[in-house]
């Protein structure tokens, strides 16, 4: 049974990519990844951060774009630095043979997106930006919100010719609108929808604010299986569904609803690493079971491509669970 796929140019023996986490920041640890079964993997990420500090180290200035978050950056950064992620591309990349594809996660095109052609020259196949805004700045309007996206990318894609990824969040008025736009400039190789946020509580004892869990669970994967099914067969570009794929069941889903490759991350934290190989096995015995050869003779095979207006599907579909729900 052939599970390979291509991944904007990258040819992976099976669909399934570790994200960019802890889970890949060694080349020990990618390597392990490796012998496990993954397709590829994304590297933790740099974020924009840590490269203003690194072109500020250079240029000799104290300047810093977020002075407030400067003490938690520097010790940030002594634990993984721009010269350990360069490290770690040329490490990976010495040590395996699936794709390494780096990420950097960033929120403005600034000066640190002249640091792009070193992720190339490192030797990544590929670069990964999550590019995490959020649209909560009362003052700036969604047009503003969304140039953002384009002046990165933008940015970004003058420096390197290496495929790019973007990965996104749910946060848009008009998020079907957007990726097809941004699929439109062609400087986007794929999409990865979507990235998880810090996911804020309250704790009403000491009034503090804290964390809802790091972790995902299976019931995330709706927001992205949703997303997927709508936009796979509209939009011409590679899309790896993130967010809750725990299970083979939920990397056969995504492939249904388009995706061409899923990203894991919660469940190998959970499971641990060995777990990729079950999950592999399911979606092995899924396709045994239904007589598929290949991933291409079921992916997108229940995309809402076949519905012509997929808000009145969502809007049916709404009353019918929830409206007769008593
Ligand atoms: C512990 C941890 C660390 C993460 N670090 C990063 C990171 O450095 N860069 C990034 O783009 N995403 C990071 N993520 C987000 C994951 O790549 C992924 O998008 C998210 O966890 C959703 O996938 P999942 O449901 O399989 O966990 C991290 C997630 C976790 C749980």
């Amino acid at each position: 049974m052939d599970l390979s796929v291509n991944y904007m140019g990258l040819k992976l023996k099976n669909p399934i990519i570790v994200g960019s986490s802890g889970l890949t920041n060694s080349v020990e640890k990618v390597r392990n990844l490796e012998k496990e079964g993954a397709g590829a993997v994304v590297l933790k990420s740099l974020f924009e951060e840590q490269l203003l500090m690194e072109q500020e180290k250079s240029n000799d200035q104290n300047e810093f774009d977020y002075p407030e978050a400067m003490d938690y950056m520097k010790a940030y950064a002594a634990e993984y630095s721009y010269s350990d992620f360069i490290q770690l591309i040329k490490g990976a990349k010495a040590a395996v043979n699936i794709p390494v594809i780096a990420s950097v996660n960033c929120v403005s095109m600034g000066k640190w997106t002249d640091f792009a052609k070193k992720i190339e020259e490192a030797g990544a196949d590929a670069l990964e930006l999550n590019i995490s805004l959020l649209p909560s700045d009362m003052y700036k309007t969604s047009a503003q919100n969304e140039k953002t996206y384009f002046d990165i990318i933008e940015a970004v894609r003058k420096q390197i010719n290496i495929p790019i990824a973007l990965k996104m969040s749910h946060y848009s008025a008009g998020l079907a609108h957007l990726i097809s736009q941004l699929s439109f400039t062609k400087m986007v190789d794929a999409f990865v929808l979507f990235n998880r946020y810090y996911a804020p509580d309250i704790n009403i004892e000491d009034y503090s604010i804290t964390s809802a869990g790091v972790l995902s669970h299976r019931e995330n994967l709706s927001d992205s299986l949703r997303w997927v099914a709508l936009l796979s067969e509209k939009i011409k570009i590679p899309i790896a569904a993130s967010t809750g794929v725990h299970e083979g069941e939920d990397v056969i889903k995504q492939l249904l609803a388009g995706a061409t490759v899923v990203q894991v991350v919660s469940t190998l934290y959970k499971n641990g690493i060995s777990h990729l190989a079950k999950i592999l096995q399911e979606t092995q015995d899924w396709m045994a079971k239904k007589g598929y050869q290949n991933i291409e003779e079921f992916r997108g095979e229940i995309s809402y491509d076949r519905f012509n207006e997929p808000e009145a599907f969502e809007r049916i579909q709404f009353m019918k669970y929830f409206g007769g729900f008593e």
